[in-house]
């Protein structure tokens, strides 16, 4: 099974994703917990290029064509080998980032995006996406007070941001047996069982 954690700036996906893994192993599963960009040591070196605040030269074309080489070397040495022997895939962010991020943030055409994501990936897509969701002022408060954690993407403008936030309202809309939105304003530990209890569901359905 093939799980995927979206969300804006600051939701605190990243630090959920341990303890579900936890959770899932303690029910008998393999786990596998990767993220995106990176999750291969070229998806790393790219992810590299991606954050560094020192490269504000990136056109969001270039971008764009970045993140989908990341995906499609992470796509075919990870993801579908560990999908194969049967194991959970836990992915922060995947395809929908580049949808939110550069289609609704950057505002660039979502139909040759979406068939650009199909090429990379050669058509995989997540069984189960839970959008961690946070107002974009409040996550990009979070994030900044923890400043190892501020990277190039996160210094685009606020209205980028809250194009971003809408357009994974727009995604979640369009596939809601794919996606659950959870919201990231309660505690952690509320947010942690809301992610446990959809995946539990999810699982019980195959
Ligand atoms: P994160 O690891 O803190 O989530 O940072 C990843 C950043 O990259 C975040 O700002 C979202 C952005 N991103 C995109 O813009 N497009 C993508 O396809 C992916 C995977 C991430």
């Amino acid at each position: 099974m093939f799980i995927t954690l979206e969300g804006p700036e600051g939701s605190g996906k990243s630090s959920q994703l341990p303890a579900l893994a936890d959770f899932l192993r303690d029910e008998g599963y393999q786990v596998i917990v990767t993220r995106e960009p990176g999750g291969t040591a070229v998806g790393d070196q790219i992810r590299e290029v991606l954050m560094n605040l020192k490269n504000v030269s990136i056109i969001p074309r270039t971008e764009i064509l970045l993140f989908l080489a990341a995906r499609a070397q992470h796509v075919e040495e990870l993801i579908r080998p560990s999908l194969a022997a049967g194991k959970i895939v836990l992915c922060d962010r995947y395809g929908d980032s580049t949808l939110a991020y550069q289609g609704y943030g950057h505002k660039k055409d979502l139909p040759t995006l979406r068939s650009l994501l199909a090429y990379a990936t050669g058509g995989l897509k997540p069984d189960l996406t839970l959008l961690i969701d946070v107002p974009v002022k409040e996550g990009l408060v979070r994030k900044r007070d923890n400043a190892s954690e501020w990277n190039r993407l996160d210094a685009y403008d606020l209205a980028f941001h809250e194009r971003v936030r809408l357009g994974y309202f727009a995604l979640a809309e369009e596939e809601p047996n794919r996606w659950l939105v959870i919201d990231a304003r309660k505690d952690k530990e509320e947010v942690q069982q809301a992610m446990r209890k959809a995946v539990k569901q999810r699982l019980e359905q195959t």
